[in-house]
């Protein structure tokens, strides 16, 4: 009789743990390895940097700026700012869509040899570099915060990911940055190509709600291409994507998994399959001379 519980208890103890086992899986359509790597780094006012966090891998970036002041931001993700603007001085000719005062949509085509002619205007900012631009835009703005400038520690170009792109047009034509650049052919191109670059548009105009920031169509973040794709098929904000990865990651290991196990899972599958978005956007377009270029 004794054997037969010991026995039975057994099973139990193994079955138990087996369920538990099954339960634990990861639940997210991108890898955990990727949505957790220090790219994909979320900085807002709600997650602050720390006054003394300084990127490692910062490079000055080889770009067209309107000053010779030099830029600097993180080593991978100056090389994809690179090959984004190569790219875009190849596209000569663009249809896009603007809206008129009245509302309407109207098509629009850009035609120039020289494609389109991007301008870096700032990339890595140090915490006291912000903390200056925000003190001095407050002075500027009778002490009211409009969100344009994030407060130090809530930047994220401390974090050498992020870059403001406009084009040389715009520069020549307009004393400052507004959302009138989303007019612009640039503006356009970048949000429907910036992806396949690894870039986001950080701070779109339907989730300033969320973003606490008002639209600039002249932020880009650079998350990696497997984010990057994933946002830009779901239209969701940086916040909402981290939240629900965040809450997937609390399912798992509510579950009883394990991030260390996970990642090794992941290292040892080989390449994750994760749905190619950055395909299906130059699948859509069909632009053979973007799509030449493409790493
Ligand atoms: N313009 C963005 C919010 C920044 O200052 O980081
Ligand atoms: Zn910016």
């Amino acid at each position: 009789m004794k054997r037969l519980i010991a026995v039975l208890t057994l099973c139990i103890i193994g079955l138990s743990a087996s369920v538990a086992f099954a339960e634990a899986e990861w639940d997210f359509d991108l890898p955990l390895s990727v949505v957790s790597n220090d790219y994909a780094i979320l900085v807002n006012r709600d997650n602050l940097l720390d006054q003394g966090y300084r990127p490692s891998n910062l490079v000055s970036v080889n770009l067209r700026r309107s000053s010779s002041a030099v830029v600097q931001m993180d080593a991978v993700a100056a090389a994809a700012l690179e090959t984004l603007f190569a790219d875009a001085a190849l596209v000569t000719d663009y249809i896009y869509r603007v809206q008129n005062e009245s509302g309407v949509w109207e098509e629009r085509t850009f035609s120039d040899s020289n494609g389109l002619q991007l301008l870096l205007e700032s990339g890595y900012r140090t915490y006291s570099s912000q903390y200056t631009s925000y003190y001095n835009r407050l002075a500027r703005n009778n002490g009211v915060d409009d969100g344009y400038v994030a407060p130090p520690g809530a930047s994220e170009h401390q974090t050498g990911l992020a870059c403001d792109v406009i084009s040389v047009d715009y520069e020549k034509n307009n004393k400052y940055m507004n959302e009138t650049f989303y007019n612009t052919p640039e503006a356009h191109w970048m949000e429907e190509f910036c992806a396949v670059y690894g870039f986001i548009i950080r701070y779109p105009k339907d989730k300033e709600d969320i973003t606490q920031v008002p639209y600039e169509p002249w932020h880009l973040r650079y998350v990696g291409r497997d984010i990057a794709g994933y946002i830009k098929r779901t239209g969701l904000s940086y916040e909402e994507f981290t939240e629900n990865w965040k809450a997937a990651l609390a399912q798992f290991l509510a579950d009883g998994g394990t991030v260390q196990a996970q990642l090794l899972l992941e290292s040892t599958a080989g390449p994750a399959e994760i749905e190619s978005f950055v395909t299906n956007i130059i699948g859509e377009d069909g632009d053979a001379e973007i799509s030449l270029t493409l790493y």
